[in-house]
């Protein structure tokens, strides 16, 4: 069978099998380019399914443990990861310690800087520790070149940064074009397939994370991993979107300081730590990232509007849930935020955007409009309706194991969360009313916080 050519548009990257002028998708002019679909061949061997190597699949660790868990243990030989975050989120850093430990724990690893010079990539590593000698680099932006020296060093852990920054010269659009970065990922693809390296290729998205280069890579590439983070705080959220060898949804949590990332272990000790008792308008919530369950802050500021239209101001929290709330608070709660400006955020550069975030979000827009401060030992979790209704989540037994673990006293929870042996007070309410209502009884009154 011939090679198979299709032509791809270098603005938008649609695909099409005839060549034209005008790109049918995009509506760009001299766009469209060939391809020849070189990944396929003429022959391939059949075996039984039995038969099969397991071992290749084997995830081998890099080192650093918060990295690791994402992909279930470590790196598979011959996959490919697209890392994507912000610019200044910390996947230099971060990839930089992790070459590092990796080359540490004996193996070959070669760091393909597209971005950087390699002075500048010494400089960040030996601020991050020693480098080891099995450590290489390679200053380039073409693909050619980094296929190249990948092949000389034989390295079994490869990472590029970044891929937007890398370009191939049988390719004509120029260099961050999306048809350029998906023809370097295909050969880079082609490449950990055939020779067995790990490849991370670093991928720079917009704050709202909308940048055709690396969305239209995740297709492409074995695992899809998110590093986020408020640059002005210091938790790093990497989260495993798409994983081909193993479960997704795993998350591994840094915190960013002077030496580098260092994995957080217990982020709840560290979230509890920083939070402010006393504040009216907080409340804290149990969200699931991952396999793990973790302790946030949902905080509020109510203030009067000043604005002909009030301000709903939400910070890793989804604005249309934040709205239904309010709304819900109006017409099931009798509690009307209306005429107040509101600002809303999830501290500590979590996000809230699970459902099990709504009552606890909801019951710090009540203690933020009241001015009222909940009882320090007190968290909630559970999914608001547009009924005022509460709905049970999943995942109910790990956050209030999670809750007791920390030392909380109680949590409230939605009804028809099964019956739990532990020892932390599990208080059910059907309806967000309800909710309101029992924490508002466990609030100190001035005679009691007097006494
Ligand atoms: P960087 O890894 O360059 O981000 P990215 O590659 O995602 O664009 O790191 C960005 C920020 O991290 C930068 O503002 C400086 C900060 N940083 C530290 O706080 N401590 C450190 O040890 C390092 C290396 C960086
Ligand atoms: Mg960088």
């Amino acid at each position: 069978m011939a090679p198979s050519t299709q032509f791809s548009c270098s603005a938008c990257a649609a695909v099409s099998p005839k060549w034209a002028g005008r790109c049918g998708a995009c509506g760009a002019w001299n766009t469209m380019v060939e391809h020849r679909d070189l990944a396929r061949t003429t022959s391939a061997s059949v075996c039984s399914l039995d038969s099969v190597s397991l071992r290749d699949g084997e995830p081998r660790p890099t080192g650093i443990a918060e990295f690791d868990r994402l992909f279930g243990g470590g790196l598979v030989a011959g996959s490919v990861t697209l890392l994507y975050g912000e610019p200044g989120a910390g996947k230099s850093t971060l990839l930089s310690q992790v070459a590092t430990a990796a080359a540490q724990s004996g193996q070959e690893v070669l760091l393909v800087c597209a971005e950087e010079s390699a002075a500048q990539v010494r400089q960040r590593a030996e601020r991050l520790g020693s480098i080891p000698g099995s450590l290489k680099v390679v200053a380039t932006t073409s693909v050619e070149a980094a296929l190249r020296a990948m092949d000389e060093t034989g390295a079994s852990l490869v990472i590029v940064d970044s891929i937007q920054a890398i370009s191939s010269t049988e390719e004509r659009a120029g260099a961050g074009a999306v048809s350029q970065i998906r023809a370097c990922t295909e050969r880079l693809v082609a490449a950990a397939k055939a020779a067995g390296p790990a490849i991370v290729l670093v991928g720079h998205v917009t704050k709202d994370g909308d940048l055709a280069g690396p969305r239209s890579l995740e297709h492409l590439v074995d695992t899809v991993v998110a590093f986020e983070g408020d640059r002005h705080q210091s938790l790093r959220v990497a989260r495993a979107l798409k994983h081909r060898f193993g479960t997704t949804g795993e998350v591994g949590l840094f915190e960013m300081g002077a030496g580098g990332l260092v994995g957080v272990t217990d982020p709840g000790r560290l979230l509890l730590d920083d939070h402010v008792h006393e504040v009216p308008g907080s409340a804290l919530g149990v969200i699931v990232e991952g396999h793990r369950p973790l302790i946030c802050e949902l905080q509020t500021l109510v203030v009067d509007a000043h604005g002909e239209r009030p301000r709903r101001t939400p910070q890793g929290i989804d604005a249309a849930r934040l709205s239904l709330l309010i709304a819900v608070l109006e017409a099931r709660c009798h509690r009307s935020l209306a005429g107040t400006d509101v600002f809303a955020s999830c501290t500590g550069g979590l996000r809230a955007t699970e459902p099990a975030t709504d009552l606890p979000l909801a019951l710090a827009l009540v203690a933020g409009l009241e001015g009222v401060a909940l009882p320090q030992g007190l968290c909630a979790f559970g999914e608001v309706g547009l009924a005022g209704e509460l709905r049970r989540v999943t995942g109910a037994e790990r956050r209030i194991a999670e809750a007791a673990r920390l030392g909380l006293s109680t949590v409230i929870v939605p009804h028809g969360t099964p019956p739990l042996d532990t020892e932390i007070a599990v208080l059910r309410a059907s309806s967000l009313l309800e909710a309101v209502e029992l924490a508002a009884s466990l609030v100190p009154t001035v005679a009691q916080v007097a006494a």
